[in-house]
């Protein structure tokens, strides 16, 4: 079969990785892609937000399945667009994207469900917002509702800085329209994992838990990032933990999201905080996580194709998922500099002493061909994920596989599941 999967990350080279290991594939196609992931498949130079462009290519080379990897495309519906014109897709319709699409949708249903998350108010208008903050708790977080590449969220210490978040997000529009609405939410404390699942409307399935790290410096210091760094699974992510979600959060959240007639079927991704009170629903994302792909993904044992198909067939209680009883770190290499600037056009080096190394992966982020040549064309270059029997082997042998690269301005964390 042919498999064309939209986006241009690590994570759409894991996923990518993932798909060319199943017997049942002939050819994948990447929109739009990087150097990477042009190693197992043919690049094509659409963008993940052309929907009528990707249609028209999908038809046009008859492809049997394709996959969205990324928030945008899937909150903007392009998931809809594929199957209006009569082609299998894999990911939520935007009816169901809002999940991840509405931060203000998302904490309603789980008030209205009684899934567990920190309390909250939505507010439209910032006269309002800064009244409630006059008397409310600090600190305090506030979020943009809509899609903010990870970055709408506020952590409020003090009253004034509240207030001037406030402004930020709903005066000053830092983040545009994703901040005409905005959810003030109590601030929270505990170890955060991340779960990520596939659903297919009904049922769910869970994927072995995973850890991100956001923070750009070593000991969780400097901005926040789209990730440095993954492992998998979490020791904090107990047999406890897992009984609590299940019984509490994961089919509910599916059931809710039917009851609201919003069937999902894809990815849901839950960002919990293990409170000193229970699990808690940090937020929802409609997609596979990245860097949490970079080191979940390579840990499957299941055919994805067979996954991604019991899915959108609805057949997912057929599917046993099974996960290897090992662990998994990813880590970063990313451009000095990151997230606020960086110099890009550096060729990377080292890349082939991962041919045929088994328990290894470079998924390519930022890289780009530049006559032939592999160069870094992004702030997150490439991610080296590392597989060991425990967490410590993963991560020593992780580090040791970051030494084979080379680029100028390489910059990675060195504290990558260090607390393990
Ligand atoms: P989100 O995009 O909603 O996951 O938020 C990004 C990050 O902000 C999370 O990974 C947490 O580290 C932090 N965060 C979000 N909500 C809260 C909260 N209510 N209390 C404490 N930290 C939070
Ligand atoms: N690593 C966090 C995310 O993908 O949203």
């Amino acid at each position: 079969m042919k498999v064309l999967i939209v986006g241009s990350g690590g994570r759409e080279h894991a996923i990518a990785a993932s798909v060319a290991k199943s017997p049942k594939v002939d050819k994948i196609y990447c929109a739009p892609g990087n150097a990477g992931i042009g190693q197992i498949a043919e690049c094509v130079d659409i963008g993940a937000m052309e929907f009528d462009k990707l249609v028209d290519f999908a038809k046009e080379k008859e492809i049997d399945l394709t996959v969205i990897g990324m928030d945008d495309p899937l909150v903007g519906g392009v998931v809809d667009k594929f199957e209006e014109a009569g082609l299998r897709v894999f990911g939520p319709r935007k009816n169901a994207a809002i999940l991840e699409g509405s931060k203000a949708f998302s904490k309603d249903l789980m008030k209205k469900y009684n899934i567990p998350t920190a309390g909250y108010e939505n507010f439209d208008s910032p006269e309002e917002a800064m009244k409630y903050l006059e008397t409310a708790k600090m600190p305090i977080v506030l979020k943009a509702d809509g899609l903010a590449l990870g970055k709408g969220v506020l952590i409020c210490q003090t009253r004034e800085e509240a207030m001037e978040g406030v402004k930020t997000l709903m005066l000053d529009k830092k983040f545009g329209e994703a901040g005409n609405t905005i959810v003030v939410e109590e601030f929270m404390t505990g170890k955060e994992v991340s779960v990520l699942s596939f659903v297919d409307g009904k049922t769910i399935k869970i994927m072995t838990s995973a850890q991100d790290h956001k923070r750009a410096k070593d000991g969780d210091q400097g901005l926040n990032t789209g990730g440095m760094g993954t492992f998998s699974p979490s020791p904090f992510y107990t047999d406890d933990v897992d009984k609590f979600c299940k019984e509490y959060i994961y089919q509910a959240s599916v059931d809710a999201m039917a009851a609201e007639g919003r069937p999902f079927t894809g990815i849901i991704f839950f960002g919990l905080m293990l409170t000193e009170d229970g699990p808690k629903v940090l937020e929802y994302n409609a997609r596979f996580g990245d860097p949490e792909a970079q080191v979940v993904l390579p840990r499957m044992k299941n055919d994805i194709i067979d996954v991604f198909e019991a899915c959108i067939d609805g057949k997912l209680d057929e599917i046993d998922l099974e996960f290897e009883d090992n662990a998994a770190v990813c880590v970063v290499l990313a451009s000095d500099g990151y997230p606020v600037s960086y110099e890009k056009g550096f060729e990377i080096r080292g890349l082939e002493q991962f041919d045929g190394k088994d328990g290894y992966y470079v998924f390519h982020a930022g890289t780009k061909l530049d006559d032939g040549k592999i160069v870094t064309n992004g702030g997150r270059v490439l991610g080296v994920t590392a597989k060991g029997d425990t967490l410590k082997e993963a991560r020593a042998n992780a580090y040791e596989a970051t030494k084979l690269i080379d680029f100028d301005n390489k910059y990675m964390r060195t504290d990558i599941g260090k607390e393990l």
